[in-house]
């Protein structure tokens, strides 16, 4: 396909993620380029990831998961629902195309992840996936079951007023499930909820890589708003 062709493929698809595709890349905003530099950064993922398996839950337009088959993995599978529904599965269909990848891909819900069906990965990534979650712990217990070495949580971490060192988390119904709620929110944990949660699920290390930023003024807002305020947390869990 020359470019021209490829561009005006990419302009009839909605994207969520900036894909290079040799040169052409789908979402070409230089800010949403940052935003994703910035994401892969603060990962911190390995850089050579040869001969090594990852899952990627909630891949989307698959960036992250061609990204590990970049970086040398042998095996990549992507896995999603939501966005391959709603949205969907062009965009990721057509960068598979394009980068000839061998990634495999699979509808499958993260709560729906079984160790028999889909085998056990050195890597598990579940960036922005969690507060999309109605039971986040049942599907970490899960996801635990699939990871050999290392997952990879990213998700909006909880910054309250007061009490931010307890295990809080917000209730969420799920995606499409409204609970007529006044204060709709996402299920969004504090630090410590997520690694008591992920101490729980069955991960003995727990590293947080990334907290969320502005963190007192983040407090001073949630005061005065009266509503908890939200940032970045990267945690690695093994
Ligand atoms: C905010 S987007 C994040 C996409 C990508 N992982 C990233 O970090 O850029 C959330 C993704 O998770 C997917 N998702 C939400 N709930 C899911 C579930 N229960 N099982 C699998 N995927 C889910 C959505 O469809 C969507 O692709």
């Amino acid at each position: 396909m020359d470019d021209h062709a490829l561009r005006s493929r990419i302009a009839g698809i909605e994207w969520c993620h900036p894909i290079d595709l040799g040169g052409v890349v789908t979402r070409p905003e230089w800010h949403v380029r940052r935003r994703f530099a910035r994401r892969l950064k603060f990962l911190d993922l390995p850089a050579d990831l040869t001969g090594k398996s990852v899952l990627d839950i909630g891949s989307w337009d698959g960036f992250f998961a061609f990204e590990c088959e970049r970086r040398g993995a042998a095996r990549v599978l992507a896995i999603d629902t939501y966005a391959w529904d709603q949205f969907g599965m062009d965009g990721f269909l057509l960068a598979h195309d394009v980068l000839g990848s061998k990634v495999e891909y699979r509808r499958l819900a993260a709560e729906e992840i079984d160790r028999v069906t889909i085998g056990t990965f050195d890597l598990v990534l579940m960036l922005g996936v969690l507060y999309h979650l109605r039971s986040p712990i049942a599907v970490l217990e899960r996801v635990r079951t699939v990871t050999s070495g290392t997952l990879v949580v990213e998700t909006h971490g909880l910054v309250p007023a007061l009490h931010e060192r307890y295990p809080l988390i917000s209730f969420f119904p799920g995606d499409g499930r409204g609970s007529g709620a006044r204060h709709e929110f996402c299920a969004v944990p504090t630090i410590e909820c997520l690694v008591q949660m992920l101490r729980a699920a069955g991960y003995s290390t727990v590293n947080v890589k990334h907290r969320p930023s502005l963190k007192a003024l983040k407090k001073l807002k949630a005061a005065l708003t009266g509503r908890p305020q939200t940032g970045r947390l990267i945690v690695h869990a093994s």
